[in-house]
């Protein structure tokens, strides 16, 4: 049986539960707790000419969410690898993205976890979208807010509730991303983390159960540090947020983008600025790099 598929969803293959299938004949039994309870855990992994970036640094993240929750991995690393380039063989672009959730599967509806039951593992490939070279030349504009989500955002749970309701207040500012501060301190944003420049210098606050442990803003601090440019991992103030030099987003799709107005003022200049733009180049070669294949160094594949 086909079901309709909601406009502009293309009908690629696949995986659920053991098998590859296409996405119009996918379907989860509604006692699923990832429906019922959002009581599960997911990833989003970039993948430049079908190679799927910082994998292991991915399903190593996914553990640590799995374990977060307790609920069991499904499957050893080498079966998530070997997945995952099954799924991107069947997808027919280059650059991709996986997305891929593990629930509590299907059981009687109770909140106590349910014995026995076997997990649900639903994974989808889909085209790359980056941001459009407009975005990336003239920077993108956020607001901002209180942080009011639960005190585990380090677990990248299904259950977005919070991070809806504030992507939506920007996006109906007519801005792309929310920064979050609680406590007067910087967490992240509400699918991105958030890095500013001062005085030439970027800095980032430090990793804890306040913010997602990014993938992408561990590759941008590598990269700074192997490029000598000075940066620090410590906690933010929302003033110096506000009067940042530069302040950009990161994550595995929008992977690093200038914010150039926050609340409607101008970021620094008011364009996306000298660091960003040394960053986004540097960025910009380590994909190139992947793309061309195995010689990259191992740390970044
Ligand atoms: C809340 C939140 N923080 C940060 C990120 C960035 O993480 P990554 O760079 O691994 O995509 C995301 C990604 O979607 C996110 O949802």
């Amino acid at each position: 049986m086909h079901f309709e598929l909601p406009p502009g969803v293309a009908d690629g293959t696949v995986y659920l539960n053991g098998e590859f299938l296409p996405l119009s004949q996918a379907r989860v039994p509604v006692l699923d707790r990832g429906f019922i309870f959002g009581d599960g855990v997911y990833e989003v992994i970039p993948v430049y000419a079908r190679r799927p970036f910082r994998l292991g640094e991915h399903l190593r993240r996914l553990q640590r969410s799995l374990d977060g929750i307790r609920l069991a991995n499904p499957y050893p690393e080498d079966e998530w690898r070997r997945l995952i380039d099954e799924l991107v063989a069947r997808c027919p672009h280059r650059d991709q993205s996986v997305y891929l959730q593990v629930t509590r599967g299907v059981a009687k509806r109770d909140h106590a976890f349910p014995k026995d039951t076997p997990a649900t593992v639903f994974m989808m490939a889909n085209v790359l979208s980056t941001p459009s070279p407009e975005a990336v030349e003239k920077g993108v504009a956020a607001v901002t807010a209180e942080d009011n989500r639960w005190l585990r955002c380090d677990i990248k749970s299904i259950a977005l509730l919070g991070n809806v309701l504030l992507r939506q207040q920007a996006v109906d500012a007519g801005a792309v991303e929310v920064i979050l501060f609680r406590d007067g301190a910087l967490t992240e944003g509400a699918a991105s983390n958030i890095f500013i420049v001062r005085g030439g210098a970027i800095l980032a606050p430090p990793k804890s159960h306040l913010m997602l442990p990014g993938t992408t803003s561990d590759v941008i601090l590598e990269l700074a540090r192997e490029a000598g440019m000075l940066c620090e991992v410590r906690a933010v103030a929302r003033e110096e947020v506000l009067s940042a030099d530069e302040l950009w987003l990161t994550s595995a799709t929008r992977e690093v983008l200038a914010v150039t107005t926050l609340d409607g003022q101008p970021v620094g200049t008011g364009s996306p600025g000298p660091v960003f733009r040394r960053m986004y180049r540097l960025f910009a070669d380590l994909k190139a790099q992947i793309a061309r294949g195995p010689e990259v160094a191992p740390g970044h594949r």
